[in-house]
């Protein structure tokens, strides 16, 4: 059993990414279908976000939706699509009383206008919160979002509106759907697969990654803190030396 005391409050990550995986095989061990683990998969998120919160981590960003998933069974989309529906009506207040604004990134030109409709209704009404800004990646892919961010920039040199030489690593993060967020220090994948799967690929450059052999439905806020104290015993170097790091 992890206690929170060994989580170092100094060295707590700004921003967690995470990759919520294994939902459908959790489903299958319990000899369900998969929507059945969809939403124990929400109730995990609702945990995640409520322990997130307490321990007063600044930004969450999880990957709820990826462009690719849109090619799973239509029966399955529509589920998930419903899913983040309730999930938003159920959820929205109990944001708003927590502090926790909400944001979205990804190509939201695809989703169902409903979903459209509340998610963007639920962004501006948790506005002004000024706690843990939790993201939903939905719809989203990082090589789209990077090509949207090379399509702004072409066409502000095209306008005249920026030189080339003036292209930055600064200016690229100006122009992703992430412009408002920290780059992550932690992502964690769970369901026990070792990939990035089109998440976040500019903004890991130099996260540190933790993955866990739990499935989605089964990651609660043992296994964040888990995930954090595991985290806080790693030296980040960005290409420096130890020595550099520690004199
Ligand atoms: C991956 O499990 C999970 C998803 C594709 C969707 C994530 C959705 C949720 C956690 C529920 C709703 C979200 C919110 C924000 C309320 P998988 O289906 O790929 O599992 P598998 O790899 O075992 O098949």
């Amino acid at each position: 059993m992890v206690i929170t005391d060994q989580i170092d409050k100094s060295k707590l990550p700004q921003h967690i990414a995470i990759i919520m995986d294994g939902n459908g095989r959790w489903a299958k061990l319990q000899g369900k279908n998969r929507v059945f683990g969809h939403k124990q998969g929400a109730k995990a998120v609702k945990e995640i976000v409520r322990a997130a919160g307490e321990l007063e981590i600044k930004f969450l960003t999880l990957y709820a939706f990826s462009t690719e998933n849109w090619n799973r069974p239509k029966f399955e989309v529509e589920a998930l699509m419903t899913l983040l529906i309730s999930a938003i009506n159920e959820e929205t207040q109990d944001l708003i009383k927590n502090n926790v604004k909400l944001l979205a990134i990804g190509d939201h030109e695809i989703l169902p206008s409903k979903v459209k409709k509340k998610l963007y209704q639920a962004i501006d009404d948790t506005k002004n919160n000024t706690g843990l800004t939790l993201t939903l990646a939905l719809s989203y892919s990082s090589k789209w979002e990077i090509i949207e961010a090379v399509k702004k920039i072409a066409s502000q040199v095209k306008n005249n509106n920026l030189e080339i030489d003036e292209i930055t690593a600064e200016i690229f993060d100006k122009n992703l759907s992430t412009s408002e967020l920290p780059h992550p220090e932690l992502l964690i994948r769970t369901s026990g697969e070792y990939r990035i799967s089109n998440f976040l690929l500019w903004q890991l450059a130099y996260s540190e990654l933790y993955f866990t052999e739990k499935l989605w439905p089964d990651f609660n806020k043992d296994e964040l803190f888990k995930a954090i104290i595991n985290y806080q015993q790693r030296e980040r170097r960005f290409g420096k030396t130890s020595e550099q790091i520690t004199h």
